[in-house]
């Protein structure tokens, strides 16, 4: 089993911490909030080697997979103190709003607004952890069905100097179909490279920024957040 083998020395058969001194990852905000694998993954790949967790050299499969056993352990004995089976509601909202306001202004205010889009996120998630775990995502994952989110577009350089963009509406190894402002739609054959193909996700923003939060602005954006009702 990967986690004996890999996680086991450090974080303990029950996750609370093992002799090699690993954390109790029933505590784990981090393990707390992990959904499919976006917060666990960096982390077991290395992202806190200066912190004395070693990148353990598990590829993004295994280490998805591992991330999935330590939700279930969770999901299943509940946070530290709590026995089997009484879950008790998590507190999550132990940061500090104000300062979560200025992470906001620095990090996110380019694309949204307190007052615009995310006025009154606060209410359509009333529960704190899935407000965190909606912005940590950065939605709810069908931001390309939704007509009022922001879609993803393509560039498609078919010579130099001769570019066509548009939304994008199908991409594989073989084919990609654009939507023009004029809404008529293009598909384009791919041969390796050419055409060069340019995809500009507009979620791409929320996953680069996943290894770079710390718990504190974790706690603290969240701790803004539910302030948007
Ligand atoms: C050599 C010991 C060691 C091994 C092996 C190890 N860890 Fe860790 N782990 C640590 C230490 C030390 C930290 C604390 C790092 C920090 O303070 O940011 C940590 C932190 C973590 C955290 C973040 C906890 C938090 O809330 O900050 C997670 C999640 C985690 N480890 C999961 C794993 C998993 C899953 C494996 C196996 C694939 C693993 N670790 C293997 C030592 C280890
Ligand atoms: C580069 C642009 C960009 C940045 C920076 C960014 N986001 Fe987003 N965010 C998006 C996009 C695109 C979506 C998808 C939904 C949409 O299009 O409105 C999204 C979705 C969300 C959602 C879900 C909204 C909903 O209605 O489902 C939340 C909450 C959110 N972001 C919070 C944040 C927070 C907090 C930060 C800063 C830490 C941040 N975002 C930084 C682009 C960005």
């Amino acid at each position: 089993m990967l986690y004996g083998i890999n996680c086991q020395a450090c974080h303990g058969s029950d996750l609370r911490g093992g002799d090699m001194g690993g954390p109790n990852l029933l505590r784990s905000q981090v393990a707390l909030t992990d959904q499919h694998g976006e917060l666990i993954i960096p982390i077991i790949q290395g992202s806190r080697k200066a912190q004395g967790m070693p990148n353990i050299g598990l590829n993004d499969e295994d280490a998805g997979a591992v991330a999935a056993y330590v939700r279930s352990v969770i999901g299943t004995i509940g946070s530290q103190g709590t026995p089997p089976g009484q879950k008790k509601a998590l507190n999550i909202l132990v940061g500090d709003a104000s300062r979560g306001q200025v992470y906001f202004a620095a990090h996110c205010a380019s694309c949204h607004s307190a007052t615009g889009d995310l006025k009154g996120i606060a209410s359509a998630y009333p529960e704190p952890t899935e407000l965190q775990a909606l912005w940590l995502r950065g939605g709810a994952g069908n931001a390309q069905q939704r007509t009022t989110a922001r879609k993803a577009t393509v560039d498609v350089t078919t010579a130099p100097g001769k570019k066509v963009s548009g939304e994008l509406i199908h991409i594989d190894d073989f084919l990609v179909t654009l939507k023009q402002s004029d809404e008529t739609e293009r598909t384009f054959l791919r041969k390796g490279a050419v055409p060069l193909v340019v995809v500009h996700d507009p979620m791409q923003a929320h996953r680069d920024m996943l290894p770079h939060y710390t718990d504190h602005d974790i706690h603290d954006l969240t701790a803004y957040l539910v302030t948007l009702k």
